[in-house]
């Protein structure tokens, strides 16, 4: 038996993944960009095993079947096809992140689950191919493996679709968990709804592209507001394009839309800070890290926070031996 253990966290999209080209390949519609998170790791142990006759599952010590033990079953198809591999493995995970509430506990999830995997297997890759590993198991796990900010270039194919670090001025973001429930549309389908029925998709995809190439050169020039400005526009298109997908859909909450109010008041108050929202009713933050204290203070009493600065990309922590 060989096994490893590699350590990933979150991330937080200030231009976001929201559907998808190739969804046999994961192969985003257009890029994204994203903060990695220095709280909430995932943390993955995995024991190949040749007497195992199917994978196993365990997440918080709690053995799991149905979906998520299928798509880490899926996910480690590809690991053994580019191994030559015929051995079943034990996965075992425990998230840090509340699962499923839109804090993007697949991200830190897959990009942990591809670092241990790829090392357990005995594929020796690079971070760009760990990025288009982590891909294959949930789009923003590609961003997860790199530290700090990170784009994922849409790319055309499999070869092409990967994450890699940006420069980017220093910012903190302020997470307001507004519901730890899981949300009862996954992104998955929320996303495929949207492709196929959101008479806004097209738009997005379009202005989205603009976004996020004005969004690198905020990041470049160090321009906080510009960046803060694109990322709280971002979102709030991609939860129109969400809102207008049939059967109906909403995930922001009379709380969520509270805090991106009190936000606009904060910057009307001279604070720059921005909003955002993934697939899911909690609100981040964006602001500079001297005034993260005062933005906590303005939405604590809206929902629980916590302060993330950007954070590691993957670290594997055991190599297998061989
Ligand atoms: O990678 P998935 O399938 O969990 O999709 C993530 C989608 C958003 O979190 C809403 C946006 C993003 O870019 O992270």
């Amino acid at each position: 038996m060989t096994h490893a253990t590699a350590r990933a966290h979150p991330n937080i999209a200030l231009v976001k993944y929201w559907g998808k080209r190739d969804a046999a390949v994961n192969l985003p519609a257009t890029g994204s960009l994203s903060m990695t998170l220095d709280i909430f790791p995932t943390t993955t142990t995995v024991t190949v095993d040749p007497a195992l006759d199917r994978d196993v599952l365990v997440l918080g010590g709690a053995a799991q079947d149905g979906v998520p033990r299928e798509r880490v079953e899926r996910f480690l198809d590809i690991v053994r096809a580019a191994t030559g591999s015929g051995h079943h493995a034990r996965v075992e995970t425990e998230n840090t992140v509340p699962s499923a509430a839109g804090l993007a506990s697949s991200a830190s999830g897959f990009a942990a689950l591809a670092g241990a995997a790829a090392s357990a297997y005995g594929w020796t890759l690079d971070l760009p191919g760990l990025s288009r590993l982590a891909r294959r198991g949930s789009g923003s796990a590609s961003r997860s493996v790199i530290p700090g900010f990170a784009v994922w270039h849409a790319g055309h194919d499999d070869a092409s679709s990967f994450a890699e670090a940006v420069s980017a001025p220093d910012l903190a973001m302020v997470v307001a968990m507004v519901d730890r429930r899981e949300k009862p549309v996954s992104s998955r389908e929320a996303m495929r709804r949207s492709v196929l029925t959101s008479p806004f998709y097209p738009a997005w995809i379009t202005s989205t592209a603009q976004s996020l190439e004005s969004a690198l050169s905020a990041c470049a020039d160090g321009d906080v507001d510009r960046l803060g400005r694109i990322t709280e526009t971002n979102a709030l298109r991609m939860h129109a394009v969400i809102q207008a997908c049939d059967p109906p859909l909403r995930y922001l909450t009379p709380t969520s839309v509270a805090i991106f109010d009190r936000v606009a008041q904060l910057r009307d108050e001279g604070i720059a800070a921005f909003a955002t929202a993934d697939a899911g009713p909690n609100v981040v933050v964006l602001c500079r890290p001297d005034d993260a204290a005062a933005v906590d203070a303005a939405i604590s009493g809206l929902a629980e926070t916590v302060t993330a600065r950007p954070g590691p990309g993957l670290q594997v922590l055991e190599e297998a031996a061989r």
